[in-house]
């Protein structure tokens, strides 16, 4: 069989809808790998991952960091958004021009033309992490989308309804996918499965997310 991309797949991005509002942009971060890994460095070598404590005393099994205005936090006082980091006592690393022009047109690319946002999570799944269902809601505006990046091992995603009852549904999140959700399904529960042990060429064991979200 004729070769046509001489060895390589075209970059595609395709759409893939969760729920009303909700979207999977697949491969939609892949031509901004090279950035990304650069910055989320940059930002580990200022505020380094670390695995917090719930409210309810449980270590969580995801190391995590931030930069931005506000970083995600959890103590136990409770979750908050600090604009400090608690370890450093430092203000937390400026979101990078790479991570700010991806998180932008991926939420114009979902049908949120106007997000700007001042925080970013950065989650870090080393083989047998996980994260329960959750809905994000320390934020203080729920008019803004979380948008979500995944790179490096894949994972299994869960994205539910409003209610922690409700059916979920299951999506493998690759290298380079972006998830959007906002609007009717800004509040919708969603977790990460269980990672499972594997060795991704550019990031290694490991999985890493980018949450922006509206914060302050
Ligand atoms: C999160 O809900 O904060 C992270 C979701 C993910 O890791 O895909
Ligand atoms: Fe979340």
């Amino acid at each position: 069989m004729t070769d046509l991309f001489g060895g390589q797949e075209p970059r595609q991005s395709t759409r893939e809808k969760m729920a009303e509002g909700a979207v999977l942009l697949r491969g939609f971060a892949l031509d901004s790998e090279a950035d990304l890994l650069v910055a989320i460095g940059a930002i580990v070598a200022v505020s380094p991952f670390r695995k917090m404590v719930t409210p309810g005393g449980f270590l969580m099994s995801v190391a995590m960091t931030n930069c931005g205005r506000a970083g995600w936090v959890t103590d136990r006082t409770g979750y908050r958004y600090d604009t400090t980091d608690p370890e450093t006592g430092k203000p937390w690393p400026p979101i990078s021009e790479s991570f700010m022009a991806l998180a932008v047109s991926a939420a114009a690319e979902a049908g949120y033309p106007a997000f700007y946002p001042d925080a970013c999570l950065i989650n870090r799944y080393d083989p047998g992490a996980r994260l329960s269902l959750h809905q994000d809601k320390n934020e203080r505006d729920f008019c803004n989308p979380i948008v979500s990046v995944s790179l490096g091992l894949p994972a299994t995603f869960q994205f539910g309804g409003s209610q922690r009852g409700d059916p979920v549904a299951k999506y493998g999140l690759h290298h380079g996918d972006v998830a959007v959700w906002g609007g009717p399904s800004r509040l919708f529960y969603h977790g990460v499965l269980t990672l499972k042990d594997g060795e991704h060429p550019s990031v290694g064991r490991m999985r890493l997310n980018l949450t922006f979200r509206g914060a302050l």
